[in-house]
């Protein structure tokens, strides 16, 4: 039976927010019809009007990082876009870097490129059997040619929230590069760049931060020095053939993204007004009643972390003997309920957590998922169980 719109239950969070605030399209709405420009291609009204769009988006991250300068952030495609201008921008022949076995496709793919490529050489820190990385696998596998760590900050497959700012310090102690990839954690749980060391952060503008899909953010250090993936217009220094040295222009070249900017300046708007810390406190809250209402049906397998603290609202469950997508299907189709299922684009962290041949069913909470629908959910696993 087709279900209606108020009988839907979205928890594919993890891939893409959903749904996003009002005030997203409400605010996509009014810039193309009333701006409608290029930023920064003219100095015509609109054209700045425009660019101020951009510039208070800058301003608005800088203040939900504590980032030191907002022109240190760079607008991208997605969150694989950042993480691709950092490793391939940073890293060449001869170097080392480490990742966690936790990583997304987004970094282990574009590591495995580069071995072959350009014979960048890469070691993988394993987490434990819940997704957690600890720390100081990474102290211990520096090597003198080490440039760069890697660490995602929240499992896209486990929920497991990893320690980023432990590892900082250790990058920071070894005098080694660091990159975060926060494609799961940015708007949902606190980050501050500074008292944290993460040097590179790279985020998603369409998860947690419930902007639009096509939007993503980097925000890269003074203390580090990386090749822009390419190069072209920027609207500015136009005279010059080579790119542009300063930021953000040198690595935004060609037409900014206006109209998903300003859906995202909308929905980081939205999020600084609700807290992060209250948007962790819902998600855990809903994460914790979700584990405990499965954990208590025979057949069902949760995989992750059990103290709440080391969570994120990804909650990956199998059912003993029945195959995942079949069971996904059933949840959509008989209880109106969209989780993803599969791989989740994570191979290693399948590996680690024992789940590599038959995958899981994810749950990803969200903001707008209630303590109800959650209900709803766990008895929904009872009898598909
Ligand atoms: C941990 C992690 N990293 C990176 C990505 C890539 O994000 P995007 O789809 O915005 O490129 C995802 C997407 O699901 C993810 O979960």
């Amino acid at each position: 039976m087709a279900k209606t719109e108020e009988q839907v239950i979205y928890l594919d969070n993890a891939a893409t927010s959903w749904p996003k605030p009002p005030e997203m399209m409400e605010a996509m709405i009014a810039y193309n019809d009333n701006i409608g420009a290029s930023a920064g291609r003219g100095a015509y009204r609109r054209a700045v009007d425009s660019a101020r769009i951009i510039f208070n988006l800058r301003e608005a991250l800088a203040e939900l990082f504590n980032l030191p300068e907002s022109e240190r952030v760079i607008f991208t495609f997605n969150c694989t876009e950042g993480l691709n201008t950092v490793l391939w921008g940073l890293l060449a022949e001869g170097d080392h870097c480490l990742i966690s076995s936790m990583e997304h496709n987004s970094v282990i793919r574009p590591m495995r490129a580069l071995a072959k490529y350009r014979r960048v050489e890469f070691d993988i820190v394993p987490a434990d059997g819940s997704g957690l990385v600890d720390a100081q696998g990474y102290k211990k596998a520096i090597k003198p040619n080490t440039k760069l760590l890697v660490l995602v900050h929240g499992s896209n497959v486990a929920g497991t929230v990893q320690p980023v700012a432990e590892v900082g310090r250790i990058a920071k102690e070894a005098g080694v590069h660091y990159l975060v990839d926060a494609a799961q954690t940015a708007g949902a749980i606190p980050i501050d760049v500074q008292a944290e060391n993460i040097e590179m952060l790279a985020f998603p503008g369409h998860k947690g931060l419930m902007g639009p899909l096509g939007t993503g953010g980097l925000y890269i250090a003074p203390t580090v020095e990386l090749r822009p993936l390419y190069q072209g217009g920027t609207g500015t220094h136009s005279y010059m053939e080579e790119q542009p040295e300063f930021m953000p222009d040198r690595f935004e070249s060609g037409s900014h993204n206006a109209l998903g900017l300003a859906g995202f300046l909308a929905s980081v708007g939205f999020i600084a007004r609700k807290g992060v810390e209250e948007i962790r406190n819902h998600r855990l809250a809903l994460t914790e009643k979700m584990i405990e209402g499965v954990s208590r049906i025979p057949g069902v397998n949760y995989h992750g972390n059990r103290k709440t603290e080391l969570q994120n609202g990804v909650i990956s469950l199998t059912f003993d003997g029945a195959d995942v997508g079949r069971m996904g299907e059933r949840l959509d189709k008989e209880f109106g309920i969209m989780v993803r299922t599969g791989l989740h684009c994570a191979p290693l962290a399948h590996k680690t957590l024992g789940t590599m041949e038959t995958g899981t069913v994810r749950f990803s909470v969200g903001v707008f998922n209630t303590p109800e629908q959650v209900d709803v959910v766990i008895d929904a696993c009872r009898r598909i169980a």
